[in-house]
């Protein structure tokens, strides 16, 4: 891997400055946060009544919001129990050398990037945050930390009625901060128009552990093939980034995983 990262390196980054990071749940796999597509993904397994991608939905919430709450809360406890691990801890030190030339857009809502180093205005949460919360118009200004416990048999010990009423701000009952499928990107909430500013003008960009399952990573690693801006897949399985990266001369696909990867790439690229 180092030799063949070396030379595309070499070859196609040996001036960059511009850095675009794009990651998926991938790279919070080896610090135990289940991926979505995974064998043990949240979309394969479902929850124990619902369906996959069921309960991920503004049509679903506003039928079930306890259940739906109920759901984001059991992933909220998981996602405080894990920790940052070296992938995330890489990307910290690459936003630490390159500063404003730094961008890392996200998939992943657990705010691993953030306990690791990364900065909330370079870091592009473009599904937003499972530990805030929003009334259901609210804008970015109303974002709001959800100071619920994460002790499931508190959780468990609260009605229906209870849990929402403990989710209201000023008296308006709030949401998750998290994209659902039947809702669209927007720049306010989700960075939608920042993140492909900030891929346009980049000299590089790495995607790490993606399926490429959605919209706006597809729109930025295709604008990234189309303009002939270097990128790199990291993903140890095969996936839609990797094959287009294998296709085309200014793409590069390293088969291996986040925590193996991404502390290598980080030292070569604060040494070119
Ligand atoms: P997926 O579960 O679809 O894909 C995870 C990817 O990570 C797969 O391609 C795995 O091969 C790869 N992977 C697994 N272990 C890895 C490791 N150690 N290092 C690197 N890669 C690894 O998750 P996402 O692509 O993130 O959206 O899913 C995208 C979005 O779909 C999610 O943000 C979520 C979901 O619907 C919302 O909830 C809005």
């Amino acid at each position: 891997m180092h030799d063949t990262l070396n030379a595309f390196l070499q070859s196609h980054c040996s001036n960059a400055k511009r850095l675009v990071f794009l990651t998926g749940a991938g790279i919070s796999a080896e610090s135990g946060i289940p991926t979505f597509r995974g064998k043990e993904g949240y979309w394969t397994i479902g929850s124990k009544v619902y369906q996959p991608q069921e309960m991920a939905t503004w049509s679903n919430f506003s039928q079930m919001p306890a259940q739906v709450w109920r759901w984001y809360l059991y992933r909220r406890a998981i996602c405080h129990k894990a920790e940052p691990n070296p992938a995330h801890v890489a990307l910290a030190k690459l936003e630490e050398a390159f500063q404003d030339n730094f961008t890392l857009v996200t998939q992943n809502v657990d705010g691993l990037h953030l306990r690791a180093g990364n900065s909330f205005d370079r870091t592009y949460q473009i599904h937003g945050n499972i530990d805030y919360m929003r009334p259901y118009r609210g804008d970015s200004s109303s974002l709001e930390p959800i100071s619920m416990s994460t002790d499931q048999a508190t959780l468990e010990a609260m009605s229906d009625d209870e849990l929402l009423e403990a989710l209201k701000r000023n008296g308006q009952p709030c949401r998750p901060h998290v994209l659902w499928f039947d809702e669209c990107y927007d720049e306010d909430l989700y960075r939608f128009q920042s993140s492909l500013h900030v891929t346009s003008r980049a000299d590089l960009v790495v995607i790490v552990g993606t399926s490429g399952a959605t919209n706006l990573p597809n729109q930025m690693v295709t604008m990234a093939a189309q303009q002939g801006i270097p990128f790199i897949d990291i993903n140890p399985n095969e996936n839609v980034f990797g094959q287009a990266a294998d296709r085309l001369p200014h793409g590069l696909s390293i088969q291996e995983s986040a925590g193996a990867v991404l502390p290598t790439l980080a030292q070569a690229l604060t040494s070119l």
